[in-house]
C-alpha cells in the first residue's frame, strides 16, 4: 500500500511507476559516528530474525516497513509483506548458504525483529551492525534511521530517540547487488555472499561517550613516546583519565569533545615472537572504555621494512574470509584455525584479502603474534572517475582504520588490488593513500600492483604513492615461464620495499601429479619452490605472500576440476588437508629463519 501525502487522492498503484523509490532512503551514516567498543558490554541481537527475500525492492517501493504489524484478519487492504516468523534466518549468517534456492540471490532482503528495551534517564541506545553486504538501511517502528555502504565494516545507528514503550519493530534491509559504481564493482574472484554476516548488537551509552580512543607509539620517537587521541560524541570540555597498566596514569584535557597528547613512556615492544599487550583504561565523564594494546613501530628505510627498528622479511600468506559452511561469516574457532595454520606454515604475516576481515582477526593476531596487511576491496575495475565511488571507498577505509587503529598486528593498509594503471585510478588511489595517512601516521600504505607490460618491469605509477609496493605475479601458472620473473625483477630498480603480494597455482587436493601437470599438487609445489628460489635472491624483495591459505568459492571457476572453487589454497576448502605446496613453503620459511 502507498502512503499519501495528504493532498493527492490515494492511488494504490502509484508505486508501480516510481523508479526513484530509493530517494527517501539514501541517507548514509557518517563513518565518524562510531562508538569505541573496547571494554563495553553489549546486548547481542544474534539469533533468529524474521526474514524475507525482496528481489524487486518491493519493500522500499511499497514501504513494507511502514505497515503496523497486525494479523491478516485485521487488514482492510491486502499486503505483500507481514514481517511474520513463518521464515527466519540466524544472524549472523550468509543467507546464501541456508537454502539451495538462495545460493545465487543478489537483491534485497529484510531482517525483522522486535526489541523492548527500557532506558535509564539520559541513556543513549545504539545499534551496532558488524557488517552487512553490501547496502544496508535501518528502520525502527516504520521510520528510516540511516543507511550504510560497504560489505565488511561496522556501522552504528542511534535508536534511542525513536524508541517507544513496549515492543519496537527493528528492521534492516540489506541489498547485495553488484553495481558499476560500487567497491568492489561487478566483477571479482570471490563469492558474492549477502546479508548480516557479522554480529548485530545493542549498546547502551551515557549522554557523552567515547567515539574514538587511539593509542600508539609515535614513529621515529625512539620507542619512548606514545600518542593518544580521544574523540567524544559531544563537543564538551572534560577531563579524561588514562591508565596503562605497568606504564602509568595520565589526565588528558578534552576541549570541545577532542583530546590528544603525547606521553613519555617506553613500553616493552610488541613483536611476533613476544606479543606484549598492555591493558589500557580510559575514563571520561560517565564513560569508561578499555583496550589491550601492543606498542610497536613499523616503517621502511630504503628497500627494507623495519619492525621496531629491525629489518623484517615478511614470510606471508594471503587469506580470504570464506568457509564451506559459514560463507563470509566466521567465528573465533574459524579465525584461530586460520591464524594457527598460518603459524604452522611458518608465516609471520597474513594479507587479509580483499576486504576488511572480522575484527576478531586483528585482536587474536595481536595475542598470537602475527603481522597483518588489512585491505579494502578496490579491486580490478572500479569506477575511478566517480566521486561518489571514491566517497564509498574512503568511508570503508576510514571505518576499517577507526575499527582497528589500536591493533599492533595491523602493519599496513592495502588500498588497491590489480587495478589498471590509468590517470583516474592514480588520482583515486592517491586520495585513498591521503585518507589513510591523515587518519593514521603509524602504519604503512601498500597496494597490489600489476607488472608494467611496456617496460616489463615494476613501474606502476602507484609505486610513487605507496610505502611498500605489492606485486601480484603468476609466473609458473598464468605465465608458465619462470624466466619472465627473473627478467622482470632484473628489469626493475624500485627505491622502496617490494613484496610479492600474490603468486601461486591451482591444485586439486590429492592429485599428486608432477611438475608441469596443471592442477596437480606437485605443480603447485613446484611453482612456489621456484618462486621462492628466485625472489629470495633479490635484495629489494621484502616479503612473499602465496595466494593463498585455503581454497575458496568463486563462480568464475567452472572447470570440472574447480567446480566453483578457486583451488590455489595451500590447504583444501575443508581447512584440514594440506597440499604438498604447504610443506614446500613451510620448509623454505624455516630456512629463512
Ligand atoms: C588475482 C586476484 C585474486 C585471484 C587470483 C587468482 O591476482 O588478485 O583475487 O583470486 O588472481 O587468479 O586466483
Amino acid at each position: 500500500m502507498t502512503h499519501d501525502d495528504g493532498e493527492t487522492p490515494h492511488d494504490p498503484f502509484a508505486h508501480l511507476h516510481d523508479e526513484d523509490y530509493t530517494a527517501p532512503f539514501g541517507a548514509l551514516v557518517d563513518w565518524r559516528d562510531t562508538v569505541f567498543m573496547g571494554g563495553r558490554g553489549v546486548e547481542p541481537l544474534d539469533g533468529p530474525w524474521r526474514f524475507a527475500l525482496d528481489l524487486f525492492d518491493e519493500g522500499l517501493r511499497q514501504r513494507w516497513f511502514a505497515d503496523d504489524p497486525s494479523p491478516p484478519d485485521t487488514w482492510t487492504t491486502p499486503r505483500d509483506y507481514d514481517g511474520g516468523d513463518w521464515q527466519t534466518v540466524p544472524v549472523p549468517s550468509s543467507f546464501n548458504l541456508l537454502k539451495p534456492e538462495w545460493t545465487y540471490f543478489e537483491g534485497s532482503v529484510w531482517y525483522t525483529r522486535d526489541i523492548a528495551p527500557t532506558l535509564a534517564p539520559g541513556e543513549r541506545f545504539m545499534l551496532r551492525v558488524g557488517a552487512a553486504n553490501y547496502r544496508a538501511r535501518v528502520f525502527l517502528n516504520g521510520a528510516f534511521l540511516g543507511g550504510h555502504r560497504g560489505g565488511s565494516t561496522p556501522f552504528f545507528v542511534e535508536l534511542g530517540p525513536h524508541l517507544r514503550d513496549g515492543p519496537n519493530r527493528l528492521q534492516i534491509q540489506v541489498e547485495n547487488r553488484r553495481a558499476p559504481d560500487r567497491v568492489p564493482m561487478t566483477h571479482f574472484d570471490w563469492f558474492n555472499y549477502g546479508g548480516l554476516h557479522r554480529e548485530v548488537a545493542l549498546v547502551r551509552l551515557p549522554p557523552v561517550f567515547v567515539r574514538a580512543f587511539e593509542v600508539a607509539l609515535v614513529p621515529g620517537s625512539g620507542f619512548s613516546r606514545v600518542a593518544v587521541r580521544i574523540a567524544l560524541s559531544e563537543p564538551v570540555d572534560l577531563e579524561a583519565h588514562l591508565a596503562i597498566d605497568g606504564l602509568g596514569a595520565w589526565t588528558i584535557p578534552i576541549v570541545a569533545g577532542e583530546g590528544q597528547t603525547v606521553i613519555d613512556a617506553a613500553p616493552e615492544l610488541w613483536r611476533p615472537d613476544r606479543p606484549r599487550l598492555y591493558d589500557c583504561r580510559l575514563t571520561t565523564g560517565e564513560d569508561t572504555v578499555a583496550d589491550r594494546v601492543g606498542f610497536r613501530e613499523i616503517r621502511t628505510e630504503g628497500r627494507a621494512i623495519l619492525l621496531n627498528g629491525e629489518p623484517i622479511w615478511l614470510k606471508g600468506v594471503c587469506c580470504h574470509e570464506d568457509d564451506v559452511a559459514l560463507g563470509r561469516s566466521t567465528d573465533d574457532r574459524d579465525i584461530r584455525r586460520r591464524l594457527t595454520h598460518a603459524q604452522e606454515l611458518g608465516a609471520n604475516a597474513i594479507r587479509l584479502a580483499h576486504y576488511p576481515h572480522h575484527e576478531r582477526v586483528a585482536e587474536l593476531a595481536d595475542e598470537m603474534g602475527l603481522l597483518l596487511i588489512a585491505e579494502i576491496p578496490v579491486y580490478w575495475a572500479i569506477d575511478f572517475a566517480n566521486p561518489d565511488t571514491l566517497a564509498d571507498a574512503q568511508a570503508q577505509l576510514s571505518e576499517l582504520i577507526r575499527r582497528d587503529h589500536n591493533r599492533a598486528s595491523v602493519i599496513a593498509w592495502s588500498i588497491g588490488n590489480e587495478n589498471a594503471d590509468t590517470d583516474a585510478r592514480l588520482a583515486f588511489l592517491s586520495h585513498l593513500a591521503q585518507t589513510a595517512r591523515a587518519l593514521d601516521t603509524t602504519r604503512l600504505v601498500t597496494a597490489a600492483c600489476l607488472i608494467d607490460r611496456k617496460t616489463f618491469s615494476i613501474a606502476d605509477r602507484l609505486t610513487a604513492v605507496v610505502d611498500v609496493i605489492g606485486l601480484n605475479e603468476y609466473f609458473g601458472w598464468y605465465e608458465p615461464d619462470f624466466d619472465g620473473l627473473v627478467r622482470l625483477l632484473a628489469n626493475s630498480a624500485p627505491d622502496k620495499p617490494v613484496v610479492i603480494s600474490e603468486t601461486g597455482a591451482d591444485a586439486v587436493t590429492g592429485f599428486a601429479g608432477e611438475p608441469g601437470r596443471l592442477f596437480s599438487e606437485a605443480h603447485q609445489a613446484h611453482v612456489h619452490a621456484r618462486q621462492l628460489e628466485i625472489v629470495a635472491d633479490v635484495p629489494y624483495i621484502a616479503g612473499y605472500f602465496p595466494w593463498l591459505l585455503y581454497d575458496f568459492r568463486s563462480e568464475r571457476r567452472q572447470t570440472e576440476l574447480q567446480r566453483g572453487y578457486n583451488l590455489k589454497g595451500l590447504i583444501d576448502r575443508n581447512k584440514t588437508d594440506k597440499k604438498a605446496a604447504f610443506h614446500v613453503i613451510a620448509a623454505a620459511y624455516r630456512r629463512l629463519g
